[in-house]
């Protein structure tokens, strides 16, 4: 059975994790190197690609608008077509259970000369999608969502758009590069301002496509961008599991290379050395446009609660389930507040953790828009009767529970793992190659 089994079960770790891996690639950054070279005018080299069912979902919807993609060796090859040159899909383009490859998408066939559909799972299927649909709308575009607001959308080419000045209520990624990709076939300007930074690297990666910036997040229309060769940087989101872990396990010592530390997505950093965690930035470099450091986390004592700074929240937003287990796991009482975006991830990822967390038996109360978590760090090697807690089908909570499972020294059956291949394929293996105790059921044990 393949380790997108859809239980995870996690034995107490005996060991300290210890050693060093490079978690794979960014998703952000993936998904966006996919779509800028199917738009880029020549050939586009991409290394460190991350291989996952999200990613995926993205490179089958460039080949279907005509993306010639194929591998050379570790890098992924893309022949662009420009930005004038997609064809028509034949058929939806499904996007699976992923938010970001629908709403970036969306940006950029609102404004083709074709109709297409775009279709997701369930979850997918369930999420926000009037946050794109209406600056869309307003740039002229024709799209439409299901009573309720979601996907599929429906979109119906052939429509000028015009540039925009978008003020988005929510600090959100995926609806400022939404807006910025229609932008690039828009008249005039195209700006999307947002109540506070949230990950910029649709902004940098344009300009190593080479696309001339009016303002940081401008786009004038009719810009072309050119192909080019680009490295993905290791996922802070997934090295976040065991640097938590790390910090959680006495004794742990490890060592995740070539991590991407751009400042709009680096909280969780913050967040643990507030915590009092052993974090070093090693080795800082940039790889093109983002900057890369080796994190090393060795295990340094009990963490400290925090009251999570909210300003912190959007540079951490997909950190926010594992933060909840080191806050679980720290030394008095921790808040997350402003981060009610949670309710609308994979899962309402506020009421998955706080379910998991209170079968545990941690005190935690589940807010609008974050949590209050009492901290019980004797629970950590404390074991306990085996325990099941569900995933919810959602990729971050089921890590989240497996380095919890680690903490504690107990063992878990987590259910609704299956999603973890939509961002960590090789979870398992890599942490049972840095000592941790897991497997996909019908798999042998690792313990
Ligand atoms: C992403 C943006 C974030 C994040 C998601 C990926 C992106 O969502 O949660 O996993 O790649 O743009 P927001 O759009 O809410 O910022």
């Amino acid at each position: 059975m393949s380790e997108s089994a859809a239980v995870l079960v996690a034995r107490g770790a005996t060991a300290p994790l210890a050693g060093a891996l490079k978690p794979p690639g960014d998703k952000s950054v993936s998904h966006r190197a996919l779509i800028f070279s199917t738009l880029a005018e020549g050939q586009s080299r991409i290394h460190g690609l991350l291989g996952s069912k999200d990613v995926e979902a993205t490179a089958n919807a460039c080949r279907q608008l005509g993306a010639e993609l194929r591998e050379e060796g570790e890098a992924v090859v893309v022949e662009g077509l420009g930005a004038a040159g997609l064809s028509a899909p034949d058929g939806p383009l499904d996007m699976g259970n992923s938010g970001t490859a629908m709403r970036l998408l969306a940006g950029v066939l609102a404004a083709q000369p074709f109709d297409s559909v775009l279709i997701g799972d369930a979850s997918l299927q369930s999420r926000p999608m009037r946050r794109i649909a209406r600056p869309l709308a307003q740039m002229g575009a024709q799209i439409a969502t299901t009573e309720n607001g979601c996907a599929p959308l429906r979109i119906t080419g052939g429509q000028a758009l015009q540039g925009i000045h978008y003020q988005s209520p929510v600090a959100s990624a995926q609806i400022k590069s939404c807006v910025l990709l229609a932008g690039l076939y828009a008249s005039g300007e195209t700006t999307v301002t947002e109540p506070s930074l949230s990950r910029d690297h649709t902004e940098r990666m344009l300009q190593a496509y080479g696309v001339e910036m009016p303002g940081p997040t401008t786009v004038r229309g009719g810009s072309r961008l050119r192909a080019t060769e680009l490295r993905v940087p290791a996922d802070i989101s997934s090295a976040a599991f065991f640097a938590v872990g790390a910090a959680l396990v006495p004794g742990s010592e490890v060592l995740l290379s070539g991590v991407g530390i751009n400042p709009s997505r680096d909280g969780l950093v913050h967040a643990l050395r507030l915590m009092g965690a052993n974090v070093e930035l090693a080795d800082r470099r940039d790889w093109g446009a983002e900057p890369v450091a080796d994190l090393v986390v060795r295990h340094g004592g009990v963490l400290k609660a925090i009251d999570l700074p909210t300003e912190w929240v959007p540079s951490m937003i997909d950190e926010l389930p594992i933060m909840m287990v080191a806050m679980a796991l720290a030394e008095g009482t921790s808040t997350i507040r402003g981060a009610a975006e949670l309710r609308h991830k994979e899962s309402d990822r506020i009421a998955v953790m706080e379910m998991g967390l209170r079968t545990l038996g941690f005190e935690v109360e589940g807010l609008d828009d974050g949590m209050i978590i009492h901290g019980r760090p004797s629970a950590i090697g404390a074991g306990g009767a085996p325990a099941s807690v569900d995933g919810a089908g959602d990729h971050r909570c089921a890590m989240s529970f497996a380095i919890l499972a680690q903490a504690l020294g107990r063992e878990l059956r987590i259910s609704g793992a299956s999603h973890i291949d939509t961002s960590y394929p090789g979870f398992v293996s890599d942490l049972v190659g840095l000592g941790g105790a897991v497997f996909a059921q019908g798999e042998t044990s690792n313990a």
